[in-house]
């Protein structure tokens, strides 16, 4: 219960705690060795100690090797793609890349998933309330514990890790203009002497920042819009579509929201995704930022896009929740001077140390993302007509599982209609998104999991006015949705905003990054997006020989198939035979991703493969001709190698030559069958 909080200073700062927990061991340690009978059972205590973590370590490493022993079921998986690929043509066939489609609701996903309820925080409403710079005591709390007197300090960051506790102020009846984005609030209500605490957060006045941004004309942008994105962590297209149906569902149908179909990741892990979006370019291209490796310096110089659009005028605002593991701060340095211009990060920290007092997930009755969303909220507020440059990234809950995330869906919609109503999404490019899919090892098993994690959300959506004012990008756009995209784009469709003139492409290659805003061509492929074949989810058609031994089994299974379908009726039609191969293209899954195992290195640079053999079952797309009748289909079988088995869908058949009235003798009795139907 929240309202039996003390208020510990001494839980703000974790460093201590651990000082003092390492303190406490040494003098056990020491106290061990001091004398000759109690030495001995330490030591025995000990050795049992070691046992245990080195039975532990052993058995996980068994269980992992077993987890990872794939042999003989790889077809299995390949079959899963190639079967997902038949449900839905959504496949073009000049487009060099095509990704699979998946059905979110596939079973051997779904196994993964459970209905986790509704979150549920404090049942006592939090005694403060904070709106756009300003905070006061909730009436309501009032009412329920008669007079309340608080205190409240100003947060603000002193570093990377540490924050500062300025100093207090009491406040009972009136509004308090926050004087930091942070607040900590300690409260005693007269009543019955119960007690709050709690730290809150709010865009604060910030004259600095109010006279930049009052300053700047905007006249030199291509696109003065917001910028809003909005993302979380681990989150598959497929993954936000299963847990977050009433975002999507008005985010596509009410805002008419765009989601980019042929997204694809370049690497593995968080920062592999939000530095090619943030800097446009890779960890291993940017200066050394890793802990521990010689002449590594913080992140401050990277090339972040933010700097660019507080160069243009905007406000910036970031944040991301579990600091603890920062992306730019777990195995990199993190930033020296505070990045944005409203940072989440000091918030996260002087809140992380009252989780333990609160439900999982809530700070009293607030859920923790919704404070994020209305940090966000606040952004706009205080911002009202300037351009501001607001990101927002939320872990906790599909950090490590996906169902949990399904939390977020009615205040995620809640966000979104909020902007909406108040008009500032007319104004707007709003983005949401995430980095990967999941990574966590019981969906990566399966091969549709694999390619899940390939394949985040990321999408967009414009003001309804965008379409008339920008009438070739935003068509460029909407066809760029079916085509392969990267993190790399979405940097530069930023700089594009801005105008930053885009880097000349070196001879005729396709430049790595491209703006959403210009065609993308169908023939890009990963190479070309400098995706490796570790990473790319494409499935390439490539062109196969008519003399190629499957490619003629296949079609003479196809002509088997449709001779079946017209048996009962061979007293009317003939039994056509083969005539030719017009062409033939093949498609099979890609054997570095059936193959995958995760990542070998912390860094995420290297990629671990399993040994087995990968399954060359494909997806042959077959256009021929039969005899008599010279009838011409255009056909897709699928081949399983394992078993060497062709199935045929009459769904996949389709003859693309006329029939007209070759067929008139089962027009009465089988009109379905008349393309297959030479009469006799
Ligand atoms: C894919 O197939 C499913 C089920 O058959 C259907 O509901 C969905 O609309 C299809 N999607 C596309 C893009 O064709
Ligand atoms: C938020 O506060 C700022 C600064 O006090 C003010 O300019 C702005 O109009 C306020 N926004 C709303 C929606 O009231
Ligand atoms: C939305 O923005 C457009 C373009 O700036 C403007 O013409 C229009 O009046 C705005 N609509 C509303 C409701 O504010």
């Amino acid at each position: 219960m929240l309202a039996n909080l003390d208020f510990r200073p001494q839980h703000f700062d974790e460093r201590d705690t651990t000082n003092a927990l390492s303190n406490a061991m040494g003098a056990a340690w020491l106290r061990c060795f001091s004398r000759g009978w109690r030495r001995l059972r330490c030591l025995s205590l000990v050795l049992l100690l070691v046992l245990s973590v080195y039975m532990y370590l052993w058995l996980t490493v068994k269980r992992r090797s077993q987890n990872q022993d794939y042999g003989g079921t790889d077809s299995m998986y390949a079959n899963e793609v190639i079967n997902s690929l038949l449900r839905n043509q959504t496949f073009s066939r000049d487009q060099v890349c095509n990704h699979p489609y998946l059905d979110p609701f596939e079973p051997s996903i779904m196994k993964f998933y459970r209905d986790v309820g509704s979150l549920r925080c404090s049942e006592d409403g939090n005694w403060i309330k904070v709106n756009n710079g300003t905070f006061w005591i909730d009436k309501e709390a009032r009412l329920r514990h008669g007079k309340i007197s608080c205190q409240y300090a100003p947060i603000y960051r002193k570093d990377e890790d540490h924050f500062r506790v300025g100093d207090k102020k009491s406040f009972d009846n009136e509004v308090i203009s926050a004087p930091a984005d942070v607040i900590q609030v300690s409260c005693q209500s007269g009543l019955f002497g119960a007690k709050y605490s709690n730290v809150h957060t709010t865009v604060a006045y910030n004259r600095e920042v109010h006279e930049r941004v009052n300053k700047a004309s905007y006249d030199q942008l291509y696109m003065p819009l917001n910028v809003l994105m909005f993302g979380f962590d681990s989150v598959s297209r497929n993954t936000w579509l299963r847990t977050l149906p009433k975002t999507h569902k008005y985010f596509t149908e009410h805002l008419k929201g765009i989601v980019l179909k042929g997204y694809n990741i370049v690497g593995d892990g968080t920062p592999q995704a939000l530095l090619p979006i943030l800097t446009g370019q890779t960890e291993i291209e940017l200066p050394e930022a890793r802990r521990g490796k010689p002449d590594a310096k913080v992140v401050d110089g990277h090339p972040w896009i933010w700097n660019d659009f507080k160069k243009s005028g905007y406000m910036t605002q970031w944040g991301e929740d579990m600091c603890w593991i920062g992306t730019f701060n777990l195995r990199m340095l993190g930033f020296d001077k505070q990045p944005v211009d409203h940072f989440w990060r000091p918030y996260c920290q002087a809140s992380e140390g009252l989780h333990k007092y609160n439900k999982p997930f809530c700070l009293g009755s607030e859920r923790r993302h919704k404070v994020m969303m209305e940090w966000v909220k606040d952004g706009f507020q205080m911002y009202q007509n300037r351009l501001k440059f607001i990101f927002a990234f939320h872990s906790e809950y599909s950090h490590e599982d996906s169902s949990t995330l399904s939390w977020a869906d009615d205040d995620l919609l809640g966000m979104l209609k909020y902007l909406e109503e108040n008009n500032y999404l007319n104004n707007t490019m709003l983005i949401l998104m995430s980095d990967h899919g999941a990574r966590f090892h019981a969906v990566r098993e399966s091969m549709q999991g694999k390619y899940e994690e390939r394949m985040p959300y990321f999408s967009f959506r414009f003001p309804t006015w965008f379409q008339k004012k920008y009438p070739s990008e935003f068509k460029a756009f909407k066809n760029n949705a079916n085509r392969l995209t990267t993190p790399f784009d979405i940097h530069e469709t930023f700089r594009d905003m801005m105008k930053f003139e885009n880097k000349p492409s070196e001879n005729e290659k396709l430049p790595r990054g491209m703006s959403l805003f210009k065609p993308i061509p169908k023939h890009r492929s990963c190479t070309d997006a400098d995706i490796s074949p570790h990473w790319c989810a494409c499935l390439g058609w490539n062109i196969v020989s008519a003399t190629d031994p499957i490619t003629k089994k296949a079609a003479a299974s196809i002509v088997d198939f449709m001779n079946s379908l017209t048996e009962k009726f061979r007293s009317k039609c003939h039994s056509l035979s083969l005539k030719l191969i017009k062409s033939a293209m093949v498609m099979q899954s890609n054997p570095y991703i059936a193959r995958f195992l995760g990542s070998a290195d912390v860094d995420g640079r290297v990629p671990k493969e399993s040994k087995g053999a990968v399954d060359k079952s494909a997806l042959y797309q077959i256009t021929l001709q039969t005899t008599p009748g010279d009838g011409v289909f255009e056909t897709t079988v699928k081949h399983f190698a394992s078993v060497d088995k062709f199935v045929i869908s009459e769904r996949e058949i389709s003859r693309i030559n006329k029939y007209g009235s070759a067929a008139n003798c089962v027009y009465n009795d089988a009109p379905h069958l008349r393309q297959y139907c030479y009469c006799k």
